[in-house]
């Protein structure tokens, strides 16, 4: 029987901003919207419906850099024995000036080709949509087997296409959100949690 207190503890799994936060361990930080606990529960989650969803599958899970890198270890490690799981990464920047247009440059290509194979991509957070579109159009046009998308962080109020990833950790608001992977300025990303930035 959970005393009231161990109950507190343990957050929803979907909980954003609902619990009282831990108190912010970096001056630039406002708030805590995730902490590690409800990153590690979700994460868990996610890494099980996976499981389930690509059962003796070989499936290519593709993390795009940088901001998925925590994201992406920790769901890998949520991935079950029963999928037999490969790596790779791309790391790719939108076209200076062209941003609206969501064209993006592949500045790191994967390694493995797609071709055929069961491709999951791994991002940290979908705003506009544009980067995804663009590249999953990208990856689509080398022939997968099938083609979905995971990420840790979506903001379905920013979207400028309409965009849906299949697996989602957590919808948030329109806010800008560091840590776990997320970078302001190539900052901020080894924060083992989601925070609002202060404004400067
Ligand atoms: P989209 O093309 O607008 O969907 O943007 C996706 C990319 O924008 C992400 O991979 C991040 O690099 C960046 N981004 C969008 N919102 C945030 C945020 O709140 N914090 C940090 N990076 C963000």
């Amino acid at each position: 029987m959970p005393t009231e207190r161990s109950r507190e503890e343990v957050p929803p799994p979907h909980a954003v901003g609902k619990r009282p936060t831990d108190a912010p361990s970096h001056p630039d930080i406002l708030k805590i919207l995730l902490d590690e606990q409800a990153l590690r529960s979700r994460t868990r989650e996610l890494g099980a419906q996976i499981s389930r969803d690509y059962a003796g599958r070989r499936l290519l899970v593709v993390g795009v850099l940088k901001g998925s890198l925590i994201f992406m270890a920790d769901l890998l490690r949520a991935i079950g024995a029963e999928v037999d799981v490969h790596v790779d990464f791309v790391a790719v920047a939108s076209y200076a000036g062209t941003a609206s247009t969501g064209t993006i440059r592949v500045l790191l290509d994967l390694r493995e080709n797609p071709e055929g194979r069961d491709v999951l991509v791994v991002e940290d957070i979908v705003d506009t949509g544009l980067t995804l579109t663009s590249l999953t159009e990208t990856l689509r046009a080398r022939r997968p087997r099938s083609l979905e998308v995971c990420t840790l962080l979506d903001k379905p109020d920013c979207r400028k296409i309409p965009f849906q990833p299949k697996y989602v950790g957590f919808k948030i608001p329109n806010e800008f959100v560091v840590g776990f992977g997320l970078d302001f300025d190539e900052r901020y990303r080894q924060l083992p949690y989601v925070g609002v930035l202060r404004a400067s």
